[in-house]
């Protein structure tokens, strides 16, 4: 299975034209970060007795007879270092790279002994990329959650990433290169993450987590909280903590089932509304009872007041008729 002769002799010229000219990268294609400088390594050999007449730069297009000089372009002119010698080594830097950079980059030279360009091909392929943290949007409290610094290529230098809540730096639970695991999830892990490269300035966009929680405490305020006079119109109102808000509210008195709703409201007050009053809130991933509240009628003199006390004790009954607070 030979190849056909002429086959062999145009292989055999180009060897021979081509001998002693290349151009060779370390890196054919190179993902970098945004804002990063890029060093794009090369080096080029050319036969013995031949001078460097000019040596370039140019993102092409491939088949332009003439391609630019990246250095003239006003694009890269600023931001464009070449750190080779005019021998050998066509090493350029590129600063603060964008997006917009994200292209094939090829080294050209002539020489004084040949009127023909010298491309090396293929060129060096720069894929500039952001970070992106991809975290799911909620997570229930004592879950586990993974969040991920997300980049669109594969970044050439080894990085180490960097987290960070509300912008302060997390040290702590790192997983993998490029993740971030937090487990069981506690409510002060909500906030807004974002991460970074070591030793790099661009920072990714931030996700914000939610954490849902149960209601944990669940309060009753009596309005209006003491002096109310038989026959007025007292409002107990029910409120929790929990992410997402209660919507379901519950009202007890003694133990049995009166009512619905956040607020709970009797008109005309008498003693037959003498009790403990309770409510309880519920959302999704869970509920919780509040402390009761007594509602004492007071016949003397002819006024009626209602007081908060905790089932731990007296001490709020106490407080809300030195304050005149209605709070719990
Ligand atoms: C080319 O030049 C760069 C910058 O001066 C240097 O870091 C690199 O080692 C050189 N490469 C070779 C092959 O000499
Ligand atoms: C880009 O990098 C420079 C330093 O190299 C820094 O001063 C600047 O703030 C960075 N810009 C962004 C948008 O990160």
């Amino acid at each position: 299975m030979a190849p056909p002769l002429p086959l062999i002799f145009l292989l055999i010229i180009h060897w021979v034209s081509s001998a002693g000219w290349g151009v060779s990268y370390s890196h054919s294609d190179i993902c970098a970060l945004k804002n990063s400088s890029v060093i794009m390594s090369c080096t080029y050999t050319y036969p013995t007795g031949h001078q460097i007449m000019k040596a370039f730069w140019t993102k092409g297009p491939k088949q332009d007879v003439n391609p630019p000089d990246l250095s003239e372009d006003p694009e890269y002119s600023q931001r464009l270092q070449y750190l080779g010698d005019k021998q050998q080594n066509c090493t350029i830097r590129l600063s603060h790279v964008t997006q917009k950079d994200s292209h094939t980059y090829y080294f050209r030279f002539n020489t004084n002994k040949c009127s023909k360009k010298w491309t090396g091909y293929p060129g060096v392929t720069l894929t500039v990329t952001d970070l992106q943290v991809e975290a799911p949007e909620r997570v229930t409290e004592g879950h586990n959650v993974r969040l991920t610094c997300k980049s669109s290529c594969t970044l050439t230098d080894r990085a180490t990433f960097i987290w960070y809540r509300n912008s302060q730096p997390l040290t702590e639970r790192r997983d993998g290169n490029n993740q971030l695991l937090l487990q069981s999830v506690r409510r002060e892990d909500a906030g807004r993450y974002s991460c970074a490269l070591h030793g790099h300035s661009y920072t990714s966009s931030s996700a914000y987590l939610r954490v849902m929680y149960p209601p944990q405490h669940t309060f009753v305020a009596v309005s209006p909280c003491y002096e109310i006079v038989e026959g007025d119109s007292v409002t107990l109102i029910c409120s929790s903590d929990s992410i997402p808000p209660a919507l379901n509210f519950s009202w007890y008195k003694g133990g049995t089932f009166v009512g619905s709703g956040r607020i709970y409201s009797i008109s005309k007050i008498s003693s037959d509304h003498r009790g403990e009053y309770k409510c309880k809130s519920r959302n999704k991933y869970g509920e919780k009872y509040s402390a009761a509240v007594t509602l004492n009628i007071m016949f003397v003199p002819l006024l009626v007041w209602a007081g908060v006390k905790k089932e731990e004790g007296t001490f709020l009954f106490a407080q809300v008729f030195q304050n005149k607070q209605c709070k719990p």
